[in-house]
């Protein structure tokens, strides 16, 4: 049973060429949102599914680090689709570095992607977000801010940023309608990861989560659109582990 809850909404999701952000995608537009599918990579086999799914989907390749990379998308978005409703700041990296061989280049960019990026979109569709009136916004974080993960003091840093931004940018927008919210998954399989971590590895986590499922990209999706709908509009500043019960806040 499909529930319209975002019909007629225009939805930016970032990152979701693949794995959650895909996911993601494909739930805004199973609930009625036309989607911007957002990738550095050609996304079209996320918007090919969501078509072939009856759902309304656009491509668009950008860098999400890249400062005129988002102002063209935003200017494309409010050009040819009116304006966006909803903003999802799903693209992330999390290269596993130690620290002493953690070069500053590798940092900032981790920063870049991660952090700058979430400022950089919010900042440029807010007039977007604005006119809509029910502006939401979504960053994802990570449940491993709470865990003893090794190797990744870049990636750690700039998701406890995402959580701090995500806090202090409610108090800036909420008299525009907008919320902001963030949601932290736990270690999923998804293109991502299946590169990066053994399978083992996720597994085992999962012993350790109240409910002991490996995470998968589907996960996050329902909090996702409870937080880009409409029921959620006294919920901001918050964030959400859709993680199986780690990590409890
Ligand atoms: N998978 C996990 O276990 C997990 C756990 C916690 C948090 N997260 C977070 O969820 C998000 C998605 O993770 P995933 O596992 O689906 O990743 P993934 O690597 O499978 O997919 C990420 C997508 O983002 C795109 N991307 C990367 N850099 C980009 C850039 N600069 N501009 C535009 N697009 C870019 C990639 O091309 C890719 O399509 C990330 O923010 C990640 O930190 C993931």
């Amino acid at each position: 049973m499909t529930w319209n809850t975002h019909d007629g909404k225009v939805a930016v999701v970032t990152g979701a060429g693949r794995g959650i952000g895909q996911a993601i995608a494909a739930g805004l537009a199973q609930r009625g949102a036309r989607v911007m599918v957002v990738d550095k990579d050609d996304p079209t086999d996320t918007v090919e599914a969501i078509r072939g799914d009856g759902g309304t989907a656009e491509s668009y390749i950008a860098d999400v680090a890249d400062e005129a990379q988002v102002a063209e998308l935003a200017d494309t978005v409010a050009g040819e689709h009116g304006g966006a409703d909803i903003l999802v700041n799903n693209a992330g990296i999390y290269p596993f570095v130690p620290i002493d061989d953690l070069d500053y280049a590798t940092w900032r960019n981790v920063l870049a992607v991660n952090l700058d990026s979430q400022f950089l979109l919010a900042r440029a569709f807010l007039p977007q977000l604005r006119t809509s009136g029910s502006g939401r916004i979504v960053n994802m974080t990570s449940n491993s801010i709470g865990l003893a993960v090794p190797h990744l003091t870049h990636y750690m840093a700039s998701k406890m940023g995402v959580i701090g931004f995500t806090r202090a940018l409610a108090n800036d927008v909420a008299a525009d309608g907008i919320t902001v919210n963030a949601v932290g998954p736990t270690l999923s399989l998804t293109p991502g990861v299946r590169a990066a971590v053994p399978e083992e590895l996720v597994r085992n986590l999962s012993n350790s989560q109240a409910i002991k499922k490996p995470g998968e990209a589907t996960d996050v999706v329902g909090t996702v659109l409870f937080l880009t709908s409409a029921d959620s509009y006294f919920v901001t500043g918050q964030t959400i582990m859709s993680d199986g019960g780690l990590i409890r806040l």
